[in-house]
């Protein structure tokens, strides 16, 4: 296999990071992945991946730790800003928990990158950062024009969304006045298999439905990206020197009731929780951007059945 050099992804052992770790090797990078505890069996699925024994090294690396991430992006070409807190819940203490880490966490490994001559850095953003607009016009589509606004983010309590706005602006800005190149990636919800062994949030809504433990839901648009195409788009705009700014990465808008009967018909055996009335909120977005690059998806059904398979493999469902 041709070699295509030394990146590193930070947050490797997480759902996303687990997924482009194995994208990566499978296209013959070297690649440094940081974890918080590298002694933990938690990471053992990583060693596991094909070409993770010889071409996997990983580093104990915190966010706010910069010597940590220093060590990590030493002798990369490119780096995958993937690591940033992904609570299920809300958090106690938001701006400790979630903006610090997310914020000076971006910036340190930004600066760390331009420290180490690395050229280009792809940070993991969402569409937490586009959708929460009232500013918008509710008929127009949002593109990567469109960003939350922070004040609306703080006075609403939606701090995951606050982390990512502000993290993803300070990124850009700091690309623009340093010349480290800096694109941002904006996925949606994000399903697909699992690599990694404990449960991440958004996996999580998907185990709920099928379990039962949603007394009822609300029918609004879900935006469904599967996370090996996700992965797909942080190697695209890595490698496309043509790439830059933001891009959302989204595949598949989707009812919640009409998700639940596609479900109830592809795995019958789960129990689904019944669907409220029509909500008012809905956004529509458009990954028209990252299309142009030659992104694609992969069907829906694909992207549930082997989510499904993934959590029934890990025995978190029962199959009889
Ligand atoms: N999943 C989605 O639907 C979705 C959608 C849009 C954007 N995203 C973004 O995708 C990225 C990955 O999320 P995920 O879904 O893969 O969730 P995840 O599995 O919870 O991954 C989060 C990763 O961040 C690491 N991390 C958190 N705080 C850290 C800190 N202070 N220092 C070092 N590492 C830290 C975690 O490390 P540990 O393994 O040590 O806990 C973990 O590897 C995040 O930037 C998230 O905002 C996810």
């Amino acid at each position: 296999m041709e070699k295509k050099g030394r990146v590193c992804v930070t947050g490797a052992g997480g759902y996303l990071g687990s997924s482009l770790v194995k994208l990566l090797l499978s296209r013959g990078y070297f690649v440094h992945g940081t974890v918080r505890d590298p002694s933990s069996e938690k990471y053992a699925h990583l060693k596991k991946l094909e070409y993770g024994s010889e071409n996997l090294q990983l580093f104990k690396a915190e966010l706010l730790d910069y010597g940590s991430l220093c060590a990590a992006v030493a002798g990369c070409d490119g780096v995958f800003h993937v690591a940033s807190p992904c609570p299920p819940s809300t958090v106690p203490n938001p701006e400790i928990e979630l903006i610090e880490p997310a914020v000076t966490g971006t910036l340190n490994v930004l600066k760390a990158s331009s420290e180490a001559k690395v050229k280009r850095v792809i940070v993991v953003s969402s569409v937490a950062a586009v959708i929460m607009a009232p500013h918008w016009s509710k008929d127009k589509i949002m593109d990567e024009t469109c960003w939350s606004d922070k004040d609306y983010c703080r006075t609403s309590g939606n701090w995951y969304c606050l982390s990512k706005t502000a993290a993803e602006s300070e990124a850009l800005e700091y690309g623009k006045k340093s010349g480290l190149e800096v694109v941002t990636v904006c996925p949606s919800q994000v399903l697909g298999p699992m690599l990694q062994p404990t449960m991440n949030a958004s996996s999580l809504i998907l185990f709920k439905i099928l379990t039962g433990v949603y007394e009822r839901l609300e029918n609004k648009t879900r935006y469904i990206v599967d996370v090996r195409d996700v992965a797909e788009a942080l190697l695209l705009t890595y490698e496309r020197s043509d790439a830059s700014g933001r891009y959302i990465c989204t595949a598949h808008p989707i009812r919640t009731r009409d998700l639940i009967e596609k479900l109830r018909r592809m795995f019958p055996q789960y129990k689904y929780p019944p669907v409220s009335e029509d909500a008012t909120n809905d956004v529509q977005m458009s990954a028209e951007r990252l299309k142009s690059l030659g992104w694609n998806c992969r069907p829906l059904e694909e992207t549930l059945v082997d989510t499904v398979k993934s959590f029934e493999e890990a025995g978190l469902l029962k199959t009889d």
